[in-house]
């Protein structure tokens, strides 16, 4: 009999940490991952390079042709980006066009990590393990401030306040879990990891055991 390979799925809001752990869990676990917010990044990022609307589904469309260079791209790790991923990823042929890269990473034989909004509920639902993080918007905003102000810190740029951040976050959450295509919710079979009181290594250590409880279980 040949074992299944193991498929983590990682999901949760913004800033939840979620990346974070799934990072982690693939070095333990040494398996390849996917950051699936990123391709949405891009292609918000891609509908601004085209002089596209984001909120314009055709114009969204059009733009999940972005180049793959456009993935190293640090802009894409910034709120603006956030933001425009957000809004391009409500339209369902966005979804539609990322489907199938995301499906091949997720079934490669070896096994894969891969974090995001859907990944339990509709690209990996057969997943050995499935974590939902979450963490309470102030704890979620707190780490994304002090985060931001050592970037803005080492660039000198203007500094963005908590409560912005806050406001932000919740809009993001907001959309995310209100859209008619596969929003964001936790997959019945996954496991809620809460850490808005934990150390960033007590929540990877217990990421870690919930996967090890997943496997166990088979
Ligand atoms: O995880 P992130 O902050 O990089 O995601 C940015 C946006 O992309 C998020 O607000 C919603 C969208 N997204 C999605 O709809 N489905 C995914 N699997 C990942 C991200």
């Amino acid at each position: 009999m040949t074992a299944r390979p193991l498929v983590i799925a990682v999901d949760g809001p913004t800033a939840s940490g979620k990346g974070t752990i799934a990072q982690a869990l693939a070095a333990h676990f040494g398996l390849p991952h996917l950051d699936t917010g990123l391709l949405y990044r891009a292609v918000g990022r891609q509908v601004l390079l085209n002089g596209g609307n984001p909120d314009s589904p055709a114009d969204a469309a059009a733009a999940c042709a972005f180049p793959d260079a456009l993935l190293a791209d640090p802009e894409l790790r910034s709120e603006a980006s956030g933001g425009l991923a957000s809004r391009v990823s409500v339209h369902a042929p966005v979804r539609a066009a990322l489907f199938e890269r995301q499906r091949a990473f997720a079934c490669q034989p070896g096994g894969a990590v891969l974090d995001g909004r859907d990944i339990g509920t509709v690209i990996a639902p057969e997943a050995t393990a499935k974590l939902f993080v979450i963490a309470s918007v102030e704890a979620r905003a707190r780490r994304r401030f002090s985060e931001m102000q050592r970037h803005h810190e080492q660039r000198g740029g203007s500094a963005v306040t908590l409560a912005e951040i806050e406001a932000d976050l919740a809009a993001r959450d907001a959309r995310d879990r209100s859209r008619a295509e596969a929003p964001l919710r936790a997959a019945e079979d996954a496991v809620v990891l809460d850490n808005s009181a934990m150390t960033k290594d007590e929540s990877v250590a217990e990421a870690i055991r919930i996967v090890e409880r997943a496997v166990r279980r088979g």
